[in-house]
Order: structure tokens, then C-alpha cells, then sequence
């Protein structure tokens, strides 16, 4: 008897397993198709020459580590910027929430962040400010917000998540060339 049950639960076993690498190839072959739709658009980035008005694509991601998983991004004079932001974490808006935000030179970082920190009711983006070229609300884990924005005059800007506290880790230059 004990036999019987044994060989019946590792039958089971190899049938839940079975199932277990069906669905997993489905969901493999979901994610194949979606970049394939993008991907005309973003080899557009690698192009040497922009012509004016051309929609690059960009995206970036943050995590529940406080991190962006870039640190640069670099666009070319006369194009139009479609960023998307992707919070690739768990953690909710009010705990580890993320933005970007593209500053104007000269922007006095720990000031802006200061500012940006008493501005909860304004995703956390200082009311009347003027230092804001670009920025995209705050967003929770799993959840991602795409903006569209012409890019500035060549040369190298800040970009941060003005989230309480974040600035300091969350940053990375944005350069046009
Ligand atoms: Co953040």
C-alpha cells in the first residue's frame, strides 16, 4: 500500500511540474512579443544624426533599493523624448514612490530636493518652481508613466527622483548632444 501511494504522489508531482513549465513557457513567449512592437522605434536611438522632431524613445526604471538602473541618458538636440518610468518594485507610492525629473542647469540639488520634500500635495514637486524642464507623477511599485517632452539645448543635465530623501541615490545626468 505504501507503495502505491508513493508512486501515485510522485505521478502527481511530475504532472503538476509538467504544468508548472506550460505556463511558464506562455508567459516567456508574451514577453517576446511585446519589445518586438517597440523595437522599430528604439533603433531609432542608435541613428548618429537626429532630424528635428524625431520621438526617441527612453525608458528607466526604479526599484524598492531606491535605485535608477541607469545613470545616464543621452539624446541628441532637436528630438522629442518619450520617457517611461517603470517602478519595477513592490513597495507603494507613500513608502519608496518614484518620479523623474529632468532639472535646468544650475539647479541647486539638495535646495530643490529640500523643497520637493514639503510638496507631498504636488507629487512632491515644489509648487511654482522654475527649475522643472520635465517630470512624470509619482508612481508605486509595478505601476510605470510615460511623458513626452522636447529635449533642451545641448548639455548636460541632472535628473533625480524628488521623493523625500531619494535625490541623494536617485540621480544621473541627462546630456544632449
Ligand atoms: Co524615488
Amino acid at each position: 500500500m505504501k507503495n502505491l501511494k508513493f508512486a501515485f504522489l510522485l505521478l502527481a508531482t511530475i504532472v503538476m511540474v509538467g504544468c508548472g513549465e506550460d505556463k511558464k513557457e506562455e508567459k516567456e513567449s508574451i514577453k517576446l512579443e511585446a519589445p518586438s512592437e517597440t523595437s522599430a522605434v528604439s533603433t531609432s536611438t542608435d541613428e548618429p544624426v537626429a532630424a528635428n522632431g524625431e520621438i526617441v524613445e527612453v525608458s528607466i526604471s526604479g526599484n524598492d533599493q531606491m535605485q535608477f538602473n541607469k545613470n545616464e541618458i543621452r539624446v541628441k538636440a532637436g528630438q522629442t523624448v518619450r520617457l517611461t518610468l517603470n517602478h519595477v518594485g513592490e513597495m507603494s507610492e507613500k513608502v519608496m514612490g518614484h518620479n523623474w525629473v529632468l532639472l535646468k542647469k544650475g539647479t541647486d540639488i539638495p535646495e530643490f530636493g529640500n523643497a520637493a520634500a514639503s510638496a507631498s500635495e504636488n507629487n512632491y514637486i515644489p509648487k511654482g518652481t522654475n527649475n522643472v524642464i520635465a517630470n512624470t507623477e509619482m508612481i508605486g511599485g509595478g505601476e510605470s508613466v510615460t511623458i513626452e517632452f522636447q529635449v533642451p539645448e545641448k548639455g548636460s543635465y541632472d535628473f533625480i527622483c524628488s521623493f523625500p530623501g531619494h535625490y541623494a541615490l536617485m540621480k544621473g545626468k541627462f546630456i544632449v548632444e
